[in-house]
């Protein structure tokens, strides 16, 4: 199915099964420890072996040698694959970082050998045994030193004048923000067993993206694609640290070719942070020129961050070009080379720190102005794509989750001088930020089977990480066959099945489910044709077909099956395909201790279609958890000296708990958006991400009268600057 135009109305627009608040099909497996995950799969090959992998103790330089004779004579030891004996193998589809090989280090931590044995603590105490004498080599650790020099990355995008706007405008912001390297934390640890029969090779891993990291096998291995079977039906938590394959994936598969068994390998915790990717660090400067009453002339966002070299950096700029009108603009991308581990995505790259610093200088220019925050945005929202203005917003009702979101949460409550409002020791603020985020058309595939019977069976390679895949899935086919969501089997995340969108880029929920439907709909086609009706005008009801003045019953069709594919046309690239929000948060500041509490947060977001109130909830609010870790806590801190992140487990590298977080509210508009999938849908995933944590950084200075622009906004940067009362 090409989706070429503008969505008509359809069978999902009949809303009887999706968009119902369906609990979770997966949910029983999960809460029952049911769920095979990847480490757990102890019947999927006999005789699994364990490997231990070692990480480089240095950041840059090289292997002079390692020694791993004592190892290999060590109790229950059955192989050791090392670096210097493995031709390098890059990480393939999308990316050509090192995954493992070679005697060169390019990052602390990275992958230099995996040690084999019959049980974990066999390969553990062995891989102690493991001498490696290192050369190391100086490396560029500090982006703030490293910021000057950073070249461009890619044009900036420029419009009318921005440099004589800003310096006539009557009012004017320039500030400069900072948000720190952030890890991805997730509870599941990178994990895969590896077996071969013959030639062929069977991959159980965690992977947020079936296709393109069998692919990337294919291309590391020299092998046919065919001869490769990856699976990951369930993923304990991606946020795009398993986009792509990873070290554990790489050392299973050569170490069960070396030692002739299947071999399991999970990334010890203290290894993720800094083997596996992050979010990198940005400074951003961000310059509004207002007139008098408010309305932005000039705009500039600046971002400068970094990465290996090759690749991009941390894109903060990214929601700049649409958020806000304003007729002269500037937006640059600086990306400066360092020897930190590699940067890549991590839920809503670019637009989750960009958010910190554009919704920040908003509430800044607000402030100056005079005007509420609210208004402001409201009186700043555009017709057209401010940094584009050829492309039509598809549906875009940021004003109304603004004005929504206002009513909702009291708004009028909030103090318009800062640190005015206290109750007894906490001093009390209220913040808003708007929230943008795309939401890419990707194509994607599905198969689906009606058994005898009437049972309806979807196989596609999409994954769920945690999101809702497996429900909104069974809604979609449950709706287009006609069939109550009880009689749908979903399977997920095998790469025997067609080749989906995957779970990246918050693209999953809407591109997957749009090629279940086209899949749905090829279906209903084939049963047409068996039983001699017209599928295009026919119901498909409660396990009945009606075509005209005939009827069916839907097991009349015996077993059928057909594959269907959705792919997205040209048409949509004359559209920004957006989903907006509006956040609210209040907080409580200690003002003798600085202790900040997070009081209420609420997000009201426009996303199109909700397929699933429950799953899309618990995705905002995952993501405002989230949010509050950016904003308050989270900071992979580098020793510049040596290159790496020290704080690399989850003692040191602090995450929202339970404890810190409040009521969350999330209200859904419920639009549909006819130009971003036939199921009118969009994503909401990474739209939580985008903008909470700057509307708590904005309720922290209406309660403190603190800036701080250096986040997190932890105690030290603030506790002397505390109106403290006397
Ligand atoms: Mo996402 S950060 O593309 O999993």
């Amino acid at each position: 199915m090409k989706f070429d135009a503008p969505a008509g109305s359809n069978v999902i627009d009949e809303a009887k099964v999706v968009g119902k608040p369906n609990t979770r099909i997966d949910g029983p497996l999960k809460v029952s420890g049911k769920a095979p995950y990847a480490y757990e799969r102890h019947d999927v090959a006999a005789n699994q072996a364990y490997g231990w992998v070692v990480g480089a103790g240095i950041a840059k330089g090289r292997i002079v040698s390692m020694d791993i004779d004592d190892a290999l004579a060590a109790p229950g030891v059955l192989g050791i694959v090392t670096a210097p004996e493995t031709e390098p193998v890059a990480k393939g589809v999308g990316n050509n970082v090192s995954a493992f090989g070679g005697s060169e280090i390019s990052r602390y931590h990275q992958a230099i050998a995996c040690v084999v044995a019959e049980t974990l603590e066999q390969a553990r105490a062995a891989a102690q045994l493991v001498r490696t004498r290192y050369e190391s080599a100086d490396g560029r650790y500090d982006l703030e030193a490293s910021r000057e020099n950073a070249p461009l990355s890619g044009d900036p995008q420029t419009s009318g004048d921005f440099d004589g706007a800003f310096a006539a405008a009557p009012v004017q912001v320039d500030s400069t923000y900072s948000t720190p390297g952030e890890s991805h934390a997730m509870m599941e640890p990178h994990a895969t067993i590896a077996a071969w029969e013959g030639g062929k090779l069977t991959v159980w891993t965690s992977n947020q993206m079936v296709n393109w990291s069998r692919q990337s096998l294919a291309k590391m291995l020299g092998m046919d694609i065919a001869d490769i079977r990856l699976d990951s039906p369930y993923v304990g938590g991606g946020f795009g640290g398993k986009l792509f394959i990873g070290a554990d994936a790489v050392l299973a598969v050569l170490a069960a070719r070396k030692v002739g068994r299947p071999v399991k390998v999970a990334l010890q915790r203290p290894l993720v942070t800094n083997n596996t990717t992050h979010r990198q660090g940005t400074i951003q400067r961000i310059r509004l020129g207002a007139q008098a009453d408010g309305r932005i002339t000039a705009i500039a966002h600046e971002n400068w961050s970094y990465n290996v070299a090759g690749a991009t950096g941390e894109e903060a700029t990214a929601q700049t070009p649409q958020l806000y009108a304003g007729a002269n603009r500037l937006v640059a991308e600086y990306c400066t080379v360092l020897d930190l581990p590699e940067g890549n995505a991590m839920r809503a790259p670019g637009e989750a720190p960009g958010h910190l610093a554009l919704e920040v200088a908003m509430d800044e220019l607000a402030e100056a102005v005079g005007i509420d925050p609210v208004e402001l945005r409201i009186l700043n929202e555009p017709d057209t794509m401010p940094g584009d203005p050829e492309k039509k917003f598809s549906d875009r009702n940021l004003v109304r989750c603004l004005r929504e979101g206002a009513e909702r949460f009291g708004w009028s409550a909030r103090s318009t001088t800062p640190a005015a409002r206290r109750e007894g020791r906490w001093l009390i603020g209220m913040g808003v930020a708007a929230g943008y985020r795309g939401s890419p058309g990707m194509a994607s595939a599905a198969r689906v089977r009606l058994e005898t019977g009437g049972r309806v069976v979807v196989e596609t390679d999409m994954t769920d990480i945690g999101t809702g895949s497996y429900t909104i899935i069974a809604q979609t086919a449950a709706e287009t066959m006609g069939v109550p969501i009880e009689a749908v089997t979903v399977r997920l995340g095998d790469s025997n099945f067609p080749a989906s969108a995957g779970s990246g880029g918050q693209w999953g929920a809407a591109c997957s489910t749009s090629g279940v439907y086209a899949a749905c709909v090829e279906l209903r086609r084939k049963i047409g044709e068996k039983l001699g009706f017209d599928a295009d005008s026919a119901d498909f009801v409660d396990g009945q077909i009606r075509a005209g003045n005939r009827r069916f019953d839907l097991a009349d069709a015996g077993s059928l099956a057909a594959e269907g594919e959705v792919s997205f046309g040209e048409f949509r690239n004359g559209y920004d395909v957006g989903t907006y929000a509006g956040h609210f948060c209040e907080i409580a500041v200690d003002a003798y201790t600085g202790e900040t509490r997070v009081r209420r947060m609420l997000s009201v977001c426009d996303a199109g279609r909700i397929l699933n109130p429950i799953t899309a909830r618990s995705q905002v609010i995952g993501a405002m958890v989230m949010s509050v870790g950016m904003a308050l806590m989270e900071e992979l801190a580098v020793d510049k000296r040596f290159g790496l992140f020290v704080n690399h487990d989850l003692a040191g590298y602090e995450v929202p708990v339970h404890a810190d977080i409040p009521q969350q509210d999330v209200v859904f508009l419920d639009t549909l958006d006819n130009v971003a999938s036939p199921m009118k849908a969009k994503g909401v995933g990474e739209l939580g991400i985008c903008g909470p944590g700057a509307a708590i950084a904005n309720a922290f200075y209406n309660a403190t009268g603190i800036r701080v622009r250096e986040y997190p906004i932890t105690l030290d940067k603030y506790l002397t600057d505390l109106p403290t009362p006397a």
